[in-house]
């Protein structure tokens, strides 16, 4: 971590109202509700890291741990809090993690227009394998990623 003030930890049962508000900032209508966040702090398969910024969360990452393999579910960080570093230093921890809990390869679905978002798994070395059409509920594409751990 470069910045003195971001701290990433593991996230919590107290961290979702926080996080469901970023959720919903970031991601509108196709944001996940406050149940879903419950299932991912309860469960084995999921990986829930959030992002505190001068001590307030103002990111998260949730992961799944499928066998050999991980999908990254959801990034976020606030939009007043973007441009810091802190989705990479949340990607980074996420990729360390997996790897030494021995997920060989992880992979993403992203917006077909989110060039934030692209350009940030582009430079972790996610590779674009292939499009999928009208994955969103809006009727955009999507872009699958992968990136190989080992
Ligand atoms: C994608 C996202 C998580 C990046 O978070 P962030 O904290 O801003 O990311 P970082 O500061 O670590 O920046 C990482 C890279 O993202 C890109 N990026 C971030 N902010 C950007 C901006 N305002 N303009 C252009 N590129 C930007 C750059 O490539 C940047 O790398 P660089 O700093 O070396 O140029 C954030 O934009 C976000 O929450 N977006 C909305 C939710 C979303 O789309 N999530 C991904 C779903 S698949």
């Amino acid at each position: 971590m470069t910045n003195v003030n971001l701290r990433i930890r593991p996230g919590g049962r107290k961290d979702i109202k926080e996080v469901v508000k970023i959720e919903e900032l970031c991601f509108g209508a196709e944001a996940y509700p406050n149940y879903v966040f419950n299932y991912f702090v309860d469960g084995r398969s999921y990986l829930f890291l959030v992002a505190e910024y001068d001590n307030r969360v103002v990111g998260y990452m949730v992961a799944e741990k499928r066998g050999e393999g991980g999908l990254i579910v959801s990034l976020a960080v606030h939009p007043h809090y973007r441009g810091k570093g802190i989705g990479s230093a949340l990607l980074r921890e996420t990729i360390k993690i997996l790897r030494e809990e021995g997920i060989k390869g992880v992979s993403l679905q992203v917006k077909r227009g989110n060039l934030d978002a692209i350009s940030l798994y582009s430079a972790f070395g996610f590779k674009i394998i292939r499009v999928l059409r009208k994955y969103y509920i809006d009727g955009s594409d999507a872009y699958l990623m992968e990136k190989e751990l080992i």
